[in-house]
């Protein structure tokens, strides 16, 4: 096949040939008040780049996953992260741009996420971002990667506003939010030990799964009885909504051992389902709690875990008993992408807030 021809289209072309050449190339129009962002996501090992129009319209949600790559190791070598985040991220970019039918020109601002995250890896973006700037002059906007995870929950789900509880689960963080506001938040809980995402990972390696764990625990606890073992659910003595995973992750460690030594074959389904039950449990408790005591009628979640299909169908049953609308993003949007930072960073720029080249990688950022 001979090669695509590209089109300069010149300028003052007449507008009966335009609407045309615009449908096939995808050159997208701007109105006047439209506010489009470029995003970029590099805290871990995704490389994402997305165009957002006016907060809640996603133009183009391109994401480099690294999985593959790591997966050999058994989990994120940061390393590896960083240096693959840097062949691929003008490559994201570009994509990006292209499947919005958009140039820089129209960019509004340029959001990036600066942490939380591996420092090496926020650092790409970070750096990507600030260049861009400074080179084109569009203003810059560093987004809280955790906010992002929550913002999320605007793309597909038009008609919510603020106030609402949010939980986030995800392979760094597990907090239990109430969203105050657009940018404003108060933490409920969160975890003293590992993360939500975290325990999942652990778990199935332990179980001989394998990296990513979460998805893999989703997929083989189907096939298992989450009645079959009684793991513990832990509560934090004095914070009703913090969050303890790593006792559950010690009672499977000794659940497997106990079985090696007893001479007991392992049902890997079993203990999936039942490891996933006994999370998803702690989760739809302190998060149906809270709705309960803040009195709020809306409740979302967020983050890789939350594309987990047995927490998703907790959710929906348990706020559906109590008349509490329920809202969760497409699984595409609760894993890592840069169209949730675009989406957090579009109602920043609406506060006005932008920030300076001396914008840094901040890998322990906190939230609220
Ligand atoms: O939000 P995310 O993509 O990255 C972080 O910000 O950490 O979350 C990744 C985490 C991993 O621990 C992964 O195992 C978990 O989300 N995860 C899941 C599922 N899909 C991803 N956990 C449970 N069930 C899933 N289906
Ligand atoms: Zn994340």
């Amino acid at each position: 096949m001979p090669p695509k021809k590209i089109y300069v289209i010149p300028e003052g072309i007449a507008d009966a040939i335009l609407p045309r050449v615009k449908r096939e190339y995808r050159i997208m129009e701007k109105k006047k008040d439209d506010v489009l962002i470029l995003a970029v996501e590099s805290s871990c090992d995704e490389t994402a780049a997305a165009v957002v129009k006016n907060g809640r319209e996603v133009l183009s949600n391109i994401i480099s996953s690294q999985i593959a790559l790591h997966t050999v190791y058994g989990g994120v070598v940061p390393e590896i992260a960083s240096r693959k985040h840097i062949e691929k991220i003008n490559q994201v970019i570009d994509e990006a741009l292209k499947e919005a039918g958009m140039g820089l020109k129209e960019m509004d601002a340029i959001a990036v996420t600066y942490g939380p995250g591996l420092v090496g890896a926020l650092l790409v973006g970070v750096s990507t971002a600030k260049a861009i700037s400074f080179a084109s002059g569009i203003p810059l906007i560093g987004v809280h990667h955790i906010e992002g995870h929550i913002n999320a929950n605007y793309i597909e789900n038009k008609e919510l506003e603020p106030p609402f509880i949010c939980l986030v689960v995800s392979g760094g963080h597990s907090h239990l939010v109430v969203v105050k506001d657009y940018g404003e938040y108060e933490i409920l809980g969160r975890t003293r030990d590992d993360a939500a995402g975290e325990a999942f990972d652990k778990v199935a390696r332990a179980i001989g799964l394998g990296y990513p764990g979460g998805p893999k625990i989703d997929k083989v606890s189907k096939e298992g009885n989450a009645d079959a073992i009684l793991f513990p659910r832990a509560k934090v003595v004095d914070a009703v909504y913090d969050f303890s995973f790593s006792g559950l992750k010690s009672a499977v460690l000794n659940y497997l051992n106990s079985c090696e030594m007893k001479g007991i074959t392992v049902c890997q389904a079993d203990v999936a389902a039942s490891f996933q039950k006994a999370v998803v449990d702690v989760l739809v408790e302190h998060s149906m709690q809270a709705v309960k005591e803040y009195g709020l009628k809306k409740f979302a979640i967020a983050g890789g875990v939350a594309s987990n299909s047995s927490l998703r169908e907790a959710f929906v049953r348990e706020c559906g008993a109590r008349q509490i609308d329920f809202y969760c993003p497409s699984p595409i949007f609760c894993t890592d992408n840069a169209a949730m930072i675009g989406t957090a960073a579009y109602y920043e720029y609406l506060k006005g807030v932008r920030h300076g080249y001396d914008l840094n990688a901040v890998p322990n950022l906190t939230l609220g």
